[in-house]
């Protein structure tokens, strides 16, 4: 399990394109979780839900098939926004900052955010703005943020884990938020309920789902280390894979509601 931020690799040469492949990739490994909280916070009969952070689009298209009104994606990256408008044609989209939404207050029943937190500046900004455009009785659900502090792999790389949050912190990221949600609720004045979902990943899922990210793994960790480390820890971990590797890594979730 990744996480990835997608305006400098973007930049730096991971196509758009990529980026949307990998952003569903991730949704893959969350599925039941979401659906689980789909469930919990009744986005059936939400009637106004924004999903915070959208990326390409990908989680907004699903909540727009199943909410029971009108969903919005929001995020800062033009360049995301305009290709989940293309790829989803039916959906509403805006760029904007999360941290200032234009947005009335008390207008949403329901924000959803995935992997948006760990991303965030300042991740306890965007949830007092999410608390302003909510209304009374209104949600927020953070789908899936992880925590890398709770990486457990059987055999063990660390050149290979330590070198990847580290590439993901230089990118801004805040790699330990998951244990950090509940706290960042409650200081938004959204009560909250915390739960961790774990998945355990080995054999051909692993494979899989590292073939999938080798592209962003050697991108990112080329951040941190030379090409010749990069693809000597990426060999390593391919042949530990291999060899019948397991991993998980904690993805905690937590659903706040604004007093009545
Ligand atoms: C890892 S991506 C997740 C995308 C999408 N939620 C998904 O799961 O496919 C995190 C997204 O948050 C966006 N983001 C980070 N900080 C933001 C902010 N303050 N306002 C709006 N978007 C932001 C990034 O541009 C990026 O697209």
């Amino acid at each position: 399990m990744d996480s990835t931020e997608e305006g400098d690799r973007g930049a730096a040469g991971i196509s758009v394109d990529e980026l949307h492949k990998f952003f569903e990739n991730q949704a893959l490994q969350t599925r039941k979780l979401r659906r689980f909280l789909y469930r919990k916070v009744g986005l059936t009969r939400q009637r106004k839900v924004l999903d915070a952070g959208c990326g390409t689009g990908v989680i907004t298209s699903e909540l727009s098939e199943a909410a029971g009104g009108a969903v919005v994606g929001v995020d800062r990256k033009n360049e995301l926004i305009e290709f989940a408008m293309r790829s989803f044609p039916g959906v509403d989209f805006i760029t904007a900052d999360c941290g200032s939404l234009p947005f009335q207050s008390d207008s949403f029943d329901l924000v959803v955010s995935h992997f948006f937190l760990m991303w965030a500046d300042n991740p306890h900004e965007v949830t007092r703005e999410f608390f302003r455009i909510l209304k009374p009785g209104g949600i927020f659900v953070a789908c899936a943020e992880p925590d890398y502090g709770g990486r457990v792999e059987h055999p063990e790389n660390p050149e290979f884990s330590d070198a990847l949050r580290s590439s993901l912190e230089v990118k801004g990221a805040d790699t330990r938020i998951g244990r950090k949600l509940g706290s960042i609720l409650e200081a938004a004045g959204l009560g909250s309920e915390v739960g961790i979902s774990s998945n355990l990943i080995a054999g051909g899922e692993l494979l899989r789902e590292y073939e999938a990210n080798r592209l962003l793994y050697k991108h990112d960790l080329r951040a941190v280390l030379d090409k010749t480390s990069t693809d000597r820890i990426l060999r390593i971990e391919r042949a530990q894979i291999e060899r019948g590797k397991i991993l998980t890594v904690p993805i905690f979730w937590a659903v706040g509601r604004k007093p009545v």
